[in-house]
């Protein structure tokens, strides 16, 4: 069995005491990549009285982890991480450097971790390591959908004959990458002294993680800000779940997506964006919302970082109105799903500079996007169609005028949509879909605009389409 380590890897080694892992990490890693869990308990005391002593190594076993990942290196926990806690709290450490994680399972019979126990200075016990197997006969079962960049699972003979291959020098391979030598073609100096390279995300819902991985895959590097660790998760996952797609379609090739997640770094501080040189929004449709995102990225941004945002309906004039940097503030409107869309809606705010369009328009063609530009105007040109034809449909529902699967088919194959209204609208989100509308109604006073009653109730009873697995229609998660 061959085991890939991609460029800056978590590689965590799951198995119970006497499993062989350390034997695995001493034959196919370097010393200073593998990070004992063991080794740093012997650290922190030899006091096996002591209760203090596993909570201290763990932070020890954690701390030097993450130096080495934010490095952008290989780190080998060798610890028995049987317990799915234990998994989760390594994941989320590799998610917030931005590192990849591969699993690697040690498959192996009670008998042999006892007898290899045996024979060891600081035996680890029957009784525990009877429970460490437990442990991983369950651990076996879930890993496969615990989101890993890939997983293997090695019995006794598996571990002699495995080859390891680790890809090392991220910053060679990815300099060399065809995305990035285009990116810097795309954006290099002749674009009146604005060079894009890092970007900031805020948010890591459909829009967010579709965004993040464009860039990424074009070689920008990439931090994006979630509200807490467990939408991070989720949200990177849904990056994770896309570029596997592509690579599955023959869009993307492995190499490059595993150097496109090496550039995505996922955090929950916003402070981590202070050093973007682009930051693109892509939080909820709230003006409250956007707003106090902006007040606070004001205060930690350089004056030289330029703000997006992904806004729906929202002004783009009243949102930088918060900022002290009306000139380098617009709108980068893309469209869901962002790695497939081709257009993206580049909007002027009554300040914005011609310097920060063209910045922009660059930066979004580097995408692969086609650029139109419109006012700040609400719903700008997309919405402003799109949203009364959606909100029609919706009011036709409730009329009766035909079931929701009539009315879908009738748009698919009457106009050839993709999708029909609902469909679209589950497809887009009920909740954003609902502020959109009422953003909408509140700057026209226009009916047509009115979100509708059902609407809004399904925006209450949390029924907001794929993303919660209820819509209009149901979804398995
Ligand atoms: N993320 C990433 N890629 C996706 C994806 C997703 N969620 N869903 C599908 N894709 C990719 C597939 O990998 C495939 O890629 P390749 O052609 O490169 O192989 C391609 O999209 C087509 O996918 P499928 O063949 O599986 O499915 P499909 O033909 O039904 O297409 C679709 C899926 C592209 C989503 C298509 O149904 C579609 O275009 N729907 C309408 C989308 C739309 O109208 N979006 C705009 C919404 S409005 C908006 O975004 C603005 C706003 O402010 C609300
Ligand atoms: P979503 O609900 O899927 O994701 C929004 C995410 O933002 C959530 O995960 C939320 O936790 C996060 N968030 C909220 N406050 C935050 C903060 N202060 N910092 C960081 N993250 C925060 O919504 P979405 O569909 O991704 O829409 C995001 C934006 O993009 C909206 O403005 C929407 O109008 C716009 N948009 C949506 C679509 C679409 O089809 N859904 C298309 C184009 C534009």
């Amino acid at each position: 069995m061959r085991i890939v380590v991609p460029p800056g890897a978590l590689v965590m080694l799951v198995g119970p005491a006497g499993s062989g892992k350390t034997t695995f990490a001493r034959r196919h890693f370097r010393e200073t990549e593998v990070v004992s869990s063991d080794r740093c308990r012997a650290l922190v005391s030899d006091d096996e009285s002591d209760m203090s002593v596993s909570g201290r190594a763990f932070q020890l076993f954690f701390e030097i982890l993450r130096h080495r990942l934010e490095l952008g290196r290989v780190a080998v926990a060798d610890s028995t991480a049987v317990t799915a806690r234990a998994r989760a709290e390594l994941r989320s450490l590799a998610r917030r450097c931005g590192a990849p994680v591969v699993a690697v399972a040690f498959d192996v019979p009670l008998e042999v971790c006892l007898a290899r126990d045996t024979v060891r200075a600081r035996r680890v016990g029957r009784e525990v390591i009877e429970r460490q197997v437990e442990l991983m006969r369950q651990a076996l079962e879930r890993i496969p959908a615990e989101g890993y960049d890939a997983w293997y699972v090695l019995d006794e003979r598996a571990q002699e004959e495995a080859e390891v291959e680790v890809r090392r020098s991220p910053r060679r391979q990815a300099a060399s990458s065809p995305a990035v030598r285009e990116v810097a073609r795309n954006t290099g100096g002749e674009v009146h002294g604005m060079t894009i390279r890092k970007v900031g995300v805020v948010g890591c819902g459909l829009m967010g993680s579709g965004i993040a991985e464009t860039c990424a895959r074009q070689g920008y590097e990439v931090v994006v800000r979630e509200v807490n660790d467990e939408l991070l998760e989720r949200g990177l996952r849904r990056v994770q779940q896309s570029m596997a797609r592509a690579v599955e379609r023959g869009k993307l090739p492995p190499e490059e997506r595993d150097a496109a997640w090496v550039r995505i770094r996922g955090t929950v501080r916003m402070d981590d964006l202070r050093d973007c040189d682009l930051v693109i929004e892509a939080a909820v449709e709230r003006m409250d919302v956007k707003k106090e995102i902006w007040r606070e990225l004001d205060r930690i941004c350089p004056e030289r970082t330029l703000f997006c945002s992904n806004t729906s309906s929202l002004s783009i004039t009243e949102q930088a109105s918060v900022t002290r940097r009306g000139d380098r503030f617009c709108g980068l409107h893309f469209f869901n799903p962002v790695p497939v869309m081709k257009l993206v809606e580049l909007v002027r705010g009554l300040q914005t500079s011609e310097e920060t369009l063209d910045t922009c328009r660059r930066f979004a063609e580097s995408l692969g996007k086609t650029v139109v530009v419109a006012k700040d105007y609400p719903g700008f040109i997309v919405n402003l169609l799109l949203v009364p034809f959606l909100l029609d449909a919706v009011r036709a529902l409730e009329k009766g005028l035909a079931t929701k699967e009539d009315i879908d088919t009738a748009v698919r194959l009457g106009l050839n949509h993709p999708m029909g209204p609902f469909e679209l609208l589950d497809f887009v989100g009920i909740d954003t879909t609902y502020y959109i509308a009422e953003a909408m109604f509140q700057e026209f006073k226009d009916p047509r605009y009115a979100p509708p009653v059902l609407l809004k109730q399904m925006t209450l009873a949390g029924h907001h389409g794929r993303k919660t697995g209820r819509g209009f229609y149901e979804y398995r998660q």
